[in-house]
């Protein structure tokens, strides 16, 4: 089988031209990244939530580059022909542009990143202009961002008043301005995340952000219901929509110890794989979100953003 060719940046313009929808999906490990290519998802972004799914912090806050280091890069080994993204740690970019270039650096030089990602629009503008400046293919990432979630209260959906819809726009704005390919915005409602798609050039995609942007991302233990504490409203656990047909699959193998003697595709490689491409799948046909897995927005407070001068 030829090798997967991997995606460029110039490919994902492309497909926010013609309407095709990106599936990108989190991995941090090696096993879970093989899956991850095997399912033929655009990207993978190695975030910082690995803090939590994989490493059992309570938040992303205490997670440094060193921990991000590890994890990019046995999820690089994963998938050698994917689009990775590294994930910037709080505190690993904050302090000055110097850091923010050097720790990006890291994850293209010792993890083998394609890419960075970091919270954040006008406060770390600077930051991201050092990165860009530096060759460095940044993207951008506002609405709900962890790292920073305790100054407007915890976790909360964002964009919703004509004020949060109108700072993360003059944000996205910046950051396009910047320079950075693309832009993530997460924990929103459709109609003030695709207002921010349409009014960029650059491609938007959303994670709990609803139907109207460029694509998609999720976490891959929320895909695998495999993460105990918590599991956002937006994300949906794939197993029971593949349950069926996996062990259909298992139920054909008679001794699965002669399954395959240079590749093992057998039990949790198998389940892990199925619930993935069903979720590449969904994604690529508009299934997923839908309604089902977005926020809604009350009608009184959609009038009120429709007025905004953003509004388009
Ligand atoms: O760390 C991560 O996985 C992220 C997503 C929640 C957007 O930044």
């Amino acid at each position: 089988m030829e090798p997967k060719r991997k995606i460029s940046i110039n490919d994902l313009a492309k497909m926010k031209k013609e309407k095709k929808p990106v599936a990108w999906i989190t991995s941090y490990d090696f096993p879970f990244a093989y899956v991850s290519e095997q399912a033929g998802v655009d990207m993978i972004l190695v975030g910082d939530s690995g803090g939590m799914v994989q490493l059992g912090y309570e938040a992303t806050n205490p997670v440094t580059m060193d921990e991000m280091i590890h994890l990019a890069k046995a999820a690089r080994k994963g998938a050698p022909n994917t689009f990775l993204i590294g994930d910037m740690p709080q505190g690993a970019y904050e302090p000055g542009e110097r850091d923010a270039v050097l720790s990006a650096l890291r994850f293209v030089k010792e993890a083998g990143c394609d890419a960075i990602k970091c919270e954040g629009g006008i406060r770390v503008i600077s930051k991201v202009k050092a990165m860009v400046d530096a060759g460095i293919l940044v993207m951008g990432h506002l609405g709900l961002t962890p790292q920073s979630s305790a100054s407007f209260g915890g976790y909360r959906v964002q964009g919703k008043s004509v004020s949060s819809f109108e700072k993360t726009v003059e944000d996205a704005l910046a950051l396009e301005k910047a320079g950075v390919f693309a832009l993530l915005l997460e924990a929103m409602p459709s109609e003030p995340a695709g207002q921010i798609a349409k009014l960029l050039k650059i491609p938007v995609y959303g994670i709990g952000a609803g139907t109207m942007v460029d694509g998609q991302l999720i976490i891959m233990h929320d895909t695998m219901g495999f993460y105990h504490p918590f599991r956002p409203w937006f994300a949906k656990c794939y197993i029971p929509d593949v349950i069926s047909e996996f062990q259909k699959y298992i139920s054909n193998i008679t001794d699965l110890r002669k399954v395959g003697k240079d590749e093992r595709k057998d039990g949790l490689l198998v389940l892990a794989t199925m619930a993935v491409q069903k979720y590449v799948e969904e994604v690529r046909n508009e299934k997923f979100p839908g309604t089902e897995y977005s926020y809604p927005i009350p009608a009184e407070d959609l009038k009120l953003l429709e007025k905004s001068k953003f509004w388009k």
